[in-house]
C-alpha cells in the first residue's frame, strides 16, 4: 500500500501507474565505485557581472562554481574588439579579467575566449576580418602581442586556459576558409606555449561532436598530429539538442586511435540548449558528463548584459525579465535548475558509482554514496513518459539482498521558469519499496519535461 502510495504521489499527474508502459531503465551498480566526486559539470559559460562582488558569495559557493568562460563579448559600448581597434579591445579586456578574478576569487579555472576578445563573438559584420586573411598574419602576431603583455601584467596565468578559437565549424564564428583556422590554430599553440608555458592549450571547441565523417574534426585531428599542437584538453560542444556523451566520447577515442594522439582529458565546454537548462535537463546532463569523467560548462543562451548575468540561467533577481532589467541590480535569488547544482554539490558527497542511462537515452542517474547516505539524482531529457531505476549490488553498502527498503524522495521543480524562484526541492516524504535478487527497481513517472528527483536512503 505505501509502495502504491508512493507511485501515485510521484505520478499525481497521471491515471493508474499499471497502465503506462514503461520505456526503458537506467541503472545503478552501487558495486562500482569510479572514484571522487568533484562536480565535473558545474562550470558556467559567461553568466558573471563584470560588477565584482555584484552576485552574493553564496550563490557562487552553493552550486560548486568551479569553472569559467568569458572573453568580454557584447560588454556596453565601444567594446567590440580588436578589430575596432584598440579602446574596444581594452573594454572587451577589461570584462574578461574581472570575470577571471571573480573566478579566481572561488578558486575556479578560468578559459579565455580569445576569439570574443578580437571581436568575432558572432555580432561581427560579413566583412569583418580573419586571422591570416590574404595570408597576411600580422594584425594577429599584433594582436597577441598585446594580449600575452596584457595577461602578464595581470599577473592572470594561474588557472589559465586558452579555447584558441571557438566553434570554428560555424560560419558565425569563423567566416573564413578552413585551412587557414588550422594554419591559425598551429601559429597561435606555438607562440603561446612558449611564450605562455603555464598557460593551458584547449580546443577544437567544434561546435559539432566528434564524427569520423565530419571534416573538421578528421583535419583539424591529423594537421596537430603533424604540428605538434595538440590541445591540451579535448573540447566541444553539446548544444544541438541531440547526441550523447558515451557516444561522442567514443567517436573521438577511435579518432584519436587512427591519428594516434593521446586521450587527454575531456572539456565540454558548452553543454544544454536553453530547453534543456531545466532541472530535469541539468540531471541527464551531469549524469552524462560524470559517466566520461567530462568536465562540463552550461551554455548560456542569454544576449547583452544578460549574457553577463545569472550564472548561466541558474539566478534571476527582481525586473529580471521585463524591461526593467539592471545589469547592475542586485537581489538575486535561485532558480529551479540552481537547486539541482545545489544538491549536486553539498549533498552528492562521499564516492561516485556507476551507472547506465535507459537504453532510448532518455532517463539518465547520477548517484553517490556517503558515509550514511545512497543519493541517487536523475532526470529525463525534456520529455515526458515512464522509466524506471533500479539500483545493483545493494549488499555492496552493506544492505541485505532482500527485505524492505525506505526511500526518501524529493522532486527539483521549475516553478516560474528560467528567472522563476525556487528555494530548494520539495519532500516528498520517504516510501518503503520491497525487493529481492539484491536489488530494488521503481519507476519514474516524467509527468511534464522539467521535474528532476532525488532519492535517499540509508546504507546498512
Ligand atoms: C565591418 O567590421 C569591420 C571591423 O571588423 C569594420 O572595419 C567595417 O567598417 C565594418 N563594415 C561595415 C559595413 O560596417
Ligand atoms: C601572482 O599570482 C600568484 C598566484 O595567484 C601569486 O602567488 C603571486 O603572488 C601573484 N604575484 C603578483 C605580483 O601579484
Ligand atoms: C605548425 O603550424 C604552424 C602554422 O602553419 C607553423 O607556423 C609551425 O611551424 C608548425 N609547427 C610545426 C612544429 O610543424
Ligand atoms: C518599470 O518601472 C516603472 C517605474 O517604476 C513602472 O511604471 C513599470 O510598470 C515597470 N515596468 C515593468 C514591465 O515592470
Ligand atoms: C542537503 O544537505 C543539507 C545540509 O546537510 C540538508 O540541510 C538538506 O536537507 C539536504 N537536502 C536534501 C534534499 O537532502
Ligand atoms: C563502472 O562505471 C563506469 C562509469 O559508468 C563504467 O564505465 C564502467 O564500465 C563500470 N564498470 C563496471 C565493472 O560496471
Ligand atoms: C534483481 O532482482 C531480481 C529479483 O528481484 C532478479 O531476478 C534479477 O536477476 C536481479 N538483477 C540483478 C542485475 O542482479
Ligand atoms: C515542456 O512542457 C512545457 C509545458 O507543457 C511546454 O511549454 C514546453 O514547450 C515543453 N518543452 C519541451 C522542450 O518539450
Amino acid at each position: 500500500m505505501r509502495q502504491f502510495l508512493h507511485l501515485f504521489l510521484v505520478a499525481s499527474a497521471f491515471g493508474s501507474p499499471l497502465e503506462k508502459r514503461v520505456s526503458g531503465t537506467s541503472v545503478v551498480n552501487l558495486g562500482n565505485n569510479t572514484g571522487s566526486p568533484m562536480h565535473l559539470a558545474s562550470g558556467i559559460l559567461y553568466g558573471i557581472p563584470d560588477t565584482p562582488d555584484q552576485i552574493p558569495q553564496n550563490l557562487y559557493e552553493d552550486m560548486g562554481f568551479n569553472y569559467a568562460r568569458a572573453g568580454g563579448a557584447q560588454v556596453a559600448a565601444p567594446g567590440r574588439g580588436w578589430i575596432w581597434g584598440l579602446t574596444e579591445y581594452k573594454n572587451r579586456f577589461a570584462s574578461a579579467l574581472s570575470n577571471y578574478q571573480t573566478a579566481r576569487t572561488y578558486d575556479a579555472n578560468f578559459i579565455f575566449l580569445i576569439h570574443d576578445l578580437w571581436g568575432a563573438d558572432g555580432t561581427q559584420n560579413s566583412t569583418a576580418p580573419y586571422p591570416g586573411d590574404d595570408g597576411d598574419w600580422s594584425d594577429w602576431d599584433d594582436y597577441l602581442t598585446h594580449w600575452i603583455s596584457d595577461i602578464k601584467a595581470n599577473n592572470a596565468t594561474e588557472g589559465l586556459s586558452v579555447d584558441i578559437w571557438n566553434e570554428p565549424d560555424e560560419t558565425a564564428f569563423w567566416n573564413a576558409p578552413q585551412a587557414q583556422y588550422f594554419q591559425m590554430w598551429g601559429r597561435t599553440y606555438h607562440r603561446l606555449g612558449t611564450e605562455l608555458p603555464s598557460v593551458k592549450l584547449i580546443g577544437p571547441a567544434f561546435a559539432g561532436q566528434p564524427d569520423a565523417s565530419n571534416d573538421w574534426w578528421t583535419g583539424f585531428l591529423s594537421f596537430v598530429a603533424s604540428n605538434t599542437s595538440v590541445p591540451d584538453e579535448w573540447v566541444w560542444h553539446m548544444e544541438g539538442g541531440g547526441g550523447d556523451m558515451e557516444g561522442a566520447y567514443g567517436a573521438l577515442f577511435n579518432l584519436l586511435g587512427t591519428y594516434n594522439l593521446p586521450n587527454n582529458p575531456l572539456n565540454i565546454d558548452e553543454y544544454s540548449t536553453y530547453a534543456e537548462q531545466v532541472p530535469a535537463g541539468s540531471a541527464w546532463w551531469i549524469s552524462q558528463l560524470e559517466r566520461v569523467n567530462a568536465i562540463g560548462l552550461r551554455g548560456n543562451w542569454l544576449s547583452g548584459s544578460q549574457l553577463h548575468d545569472f550564472l548561466a540561467s541558474l539566478l534571476s533577481k527582481p525586473n529580471a525579465d521585463n524591461s526593467n532589467y539592471s545589469a547592475t541590480g542586485g537581489g538575486y535569488f535561485p532558480n529551479g535548475d540552481y537547486q539541482v547544482y545545489k544538491y549536486y554539490n553539498l549533498n552528492m558527497t562521499g564516492y561516485r558509482v556507476g551507472s547506465s542511462p535507459s537504453a532510448d537515452l532518455k532517463l539518465d542517474t547520477y548517484a553517490t554514496v556517503g558515509s550514511d547516505t545512497v543519493k541517487v539524482l536523475t532526470g529525463a531529457r525534456i520529455t515526458t513518459g515512464t522509466w524506471q531505476v533500479e539500483i545493483n549490488d545493494l549488499s555492496a553498502v552493506g544492505l541485505a539482498d532482500s527485505g524492505t527498503l525506505n526511500i526518501h524522495t524529493w522532486s527539483f521543480p521549475f516553478t516560474g521558469g528560467h528567472f522563476g524562484e525556487v528555494d530548494g526541492p520539495t519532500d516528498l516524504g520517504w516510501y518503503e519499496h520491497t525487493y529481492s535478487g539484491n536489488n530494488v527497481t521503481f519507476p519514474i513517472y516524467q509527468t511534464d519535461n522539467s521535474t528532476a528527483y532525488a532519492f535517499e536512503f540509508l546504507r546498512g
